[in-house]
Parts: structure tokens; C-alpha cells; sequence
């Protein structure tokens, strides 16, 4: 007797969740209103769907199983159908009510730009790479040692007159770097031969700020031991270089020079890139411009890292980031490289 009576119930539900389904599948909104009400009435907390879930309780338990998947389907219909609702109303309704045009072209996002230093150096560190060159790098805080000592440079050496080099006050030991060779020291103190590498960084130096001089800069020095390695390597090395960087058609010339921490020592010049080598006041008229300082790594620093000097030989160079950047792109102030002036920064958009 009980049995027919819930026989009876259940088909009345069964037609009214066909009759609901077919509601649902008419139910048109193109408004998040409408879709929020198209939830409310029919997946809320009292909506329909609920309502019909909680007949369960009456169903007797030997027919459960087959009920319960009519109502989870029938649950779930209602849920494909509100999210079908939702996406069709979404964009169209939202751009409506806050009164967009999302036809119109966005607004353009500032991008930052790379530094040119940045830029530059990242060139230089890659065209080193493929010689095999590794890249290391060492402390802007040095001491005397590493800085200077090391590196062959005699206590009474100008580099080391306090016009030159900013001393930490509290230990007059310790400095800010005034070259990247303090950097080969402290390779050559951790590194056995074969060595080579490249290592970029920032320098510091006393001096009166103006078009042409910097209390800080760039370098990148390079340091290359091995045995026969000879001033021919060293040429061939550097002119590689520079035509990587400048291209095929620059011409370079050394000169003899003097470093402490090289004998024979060089500097090298490259024909003048601002005016090819006519004349002007980048190269001071005379068509080179100087933008290196090398030479054979001196018996003596290799001697001060335990290096055997009569089996070993080597090549360093150490050049200004800030020249190589002045030359290829016609930067004529030192100063805005550090004024953070948007208006020069952002010429270098584009470059690698
Ligand atoms: N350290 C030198 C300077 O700052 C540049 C230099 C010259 C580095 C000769 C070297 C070198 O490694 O061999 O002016």
C-alpha cells in the first residue's frame, strides 16, 4: 500500500523535472541579472533544484538508487545549463554596464627599456663566450691586496694616492675597486691554470664628476693563462673582438704602454667610429681612439698566486663599458648614463 503511494509521488516528480528541464533549456538571459536569476530560482538555497533534492527523504530505500541518479542528472542539467547562461552573458552584459567600448584598441603599457651599459656589456660578455672565455666576478669592496698588491702595483704607486681611490674610513684596508683586475686576483688565488675569463663590473674612482670623467664606471677585464700563450694571442683576441663589435672594416693599432701588472704592456686604438677616422672631437682629430689597456701578464702576479711563471704565460685587458658605448652609440656625456634621464633611456628600445 505504501509502495503505491510513493510509485505514484515519483512519477509526479519525474514530470515535473522534465517539465523544469524544459524550462530551464528556454530560459533566455543575456544580462547577469538575468543569469543571477536564473540561479537564484533554480540552483539557490530554496531554489527548485534543492526542493526536488529533498524528496529523497521520502523515497523508500530499495528504489534510492535508481531516484537518486534521476536527481543527481537532473542537478547537474541545471548546473551545464547556468554555466552556458553565464559565458553567453558575461562580456556582452559587463562592457554594457560599465559603459566600455572593449571594441576600442587598449592602452599602450610603458615597457622599460635595458640600460645602454647594460646593453653593451651584454654584448661584449658574448663575444667573449665564444672565444671560451668564462664569466667571474669579484667584490666592489676589495682590499689592498686584491686591488692593488697583488697586481704588482708598488706602495707608492700614484693608483694608490688618495686623489684616486675612495678608502672605507673604518678600515683603511679595505676600498672600492678602482679596476675589474682586482677580479683576476682573486682567480688566479682559487683557479689553476688553464684559466680563462672575462669579468665585468663596476669600478670606482675620486674624481670630479664632468662630461668626461665619473666617480664610478664600467670594465671588463679579461685574463687568459695557459702555456704558449704568447702577444700574438692576445693581438688576435682583441682584434676578434673588435670587429664583432664594430665590424669588419675598423682598423686597430697598439701602442707600447706601462701597467704594473703587465710586461710588455699595450694599449690598443680603433679608428675613430664617430667620424671613421676623418677627424673630430670624439678622436681629438687624429682618427683612433684608445680603448683598451693590455699586455703579457707580469712573471711577478703570476708568481704572487703560486703560478709557475717559467711554464705559464699569459694575456690580460681590461676596457671602459662606457667607451665601447660612447663609441657605438655616440653617447658624448658620461653623466646621463646615471642621471636616469627617461628621455635618453628610452632611445635604446629595441637594441639586444
Ligand atoms: N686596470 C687597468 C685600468 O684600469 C686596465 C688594464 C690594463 C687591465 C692592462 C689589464 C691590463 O688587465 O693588462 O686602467
Amino acid at each position: 500500500m505504501a509502495k503505491a503511494v510513493y510509485l505514484w509521488e515519483m512519477e509526479q516528480i519525474l514530470q515535473q523535472i522534465e517539465a523544469y528541464k524544459s524550462e530551464m533549456a528556454a530560459f533566455e538571459a543575456t544580462t547577469p541579472d538575468a543569469v543571477e536569476a536564473f540561479r537564484i530560482k533554480y540552483l539557490g538555497t530554496k531554489g527548485l533544484v534543492k526542493s526536488v533534492l529533498g524528496e529523497m527523504k521520502n523515497v523508500p530505500p530499495d528504489q534510492r538508487k535508481e531516484f537518486g541518479q534521476v536527481l543527481n542528472e537532473f542537478k547537474a542539467f541545471a548546473e551545464a545549463r547556468y554555466e552556458a547562461l553565464q559565458g553567453a552573458a558575461a562580456p556582452i552584459s559587463a562592457a554594457a554596464n560599465a559603459g566600455i567600448d572593449w571594441s576600442l584598441p587598449a592602452d599602450p603599457t610603458e615597457v622599460g627599456t635595458r640600460h645602454p651599459l647594460s646593453i653593451v656589456r651584454g654584448q661584449m660578455v658574448s663575444i667573449f663566450r665564444r672565444l671560451g672565455f668564462a664569466v667571474a666576478e669579484g667584490p666592489e669592496i676589495e682590499d689592498d691586496w686584491h686591488n692593488f698588491g697583488a697586481m704588482n702595483l708598488p706602495e707608492d704607486h700614484p693608483a694608490r694616492d688618495m686623489q684616486d681611490t675612495f678608502y672605507i674610513q673604518q678600515n683603511p684596508d679595505w676600498l672600492l675597486r678602482t679596476h675589474t683586475s682586482s677580479v683576476q686576483a682573486r682567480v688566479m688565488e682559487t683557479q689553476k691554470p688553464p684559466i680563462r675569463v672575462i669579468c665585468p663590473g663596476r669600478v670606482y674612482r675620486n674624481e670630479t664628476i664632468s662630461a668626461r670623467a665619473h666617480c664610478f664606471f664600467h670594465q671588463v677585464e679579461g685574463l687568459y693563462i695557459d702555456e704558449n700563450v704568447s702577444f700574438a694571442d692576445l693581438k688576435q683576441t682583441l682584434y676578434f673582438f673588435v670587429q664583432e663589435m664594430f665590424g669588419k672594416d675598423v682598423k686597430v693599432r697598439f701602442r707600447p704602454s706601462y701597467f704594473p701588472f703587465t710586461e710588455p704592456s699595450a694599449e690598443m686604438d680603433i679608428s675613430c667610429q664617430i667620424c671613421s677616422g676623418k677627424g673630430c672631437n670624439i678622436c681629438k682629430h687624429t682618427g683612433w681612439v684608445e680603448i683598451l689597456g693590455s699586455g703579457m701578464v707580469h712573471p711577478k702576479v703570476l708568481e704572487n698566486f703560486g703560478i709557475d711563471s717559467t711554464k705559464y704565460t699569459g694575456f690580460a685587458f681590461g676596457m671602459g663599458v662606457e667607451r665601447i658605448t660612447q663609441l657605438k652609440y655616440q653617447v658624448n656625456d658620461l653623466r646621463l648614463y646615471s642621471q636616469n634621464d627617461m628621455r635618453f633611456l628610452k632611445q635604446f628600445t629595441g637594441a639586444l
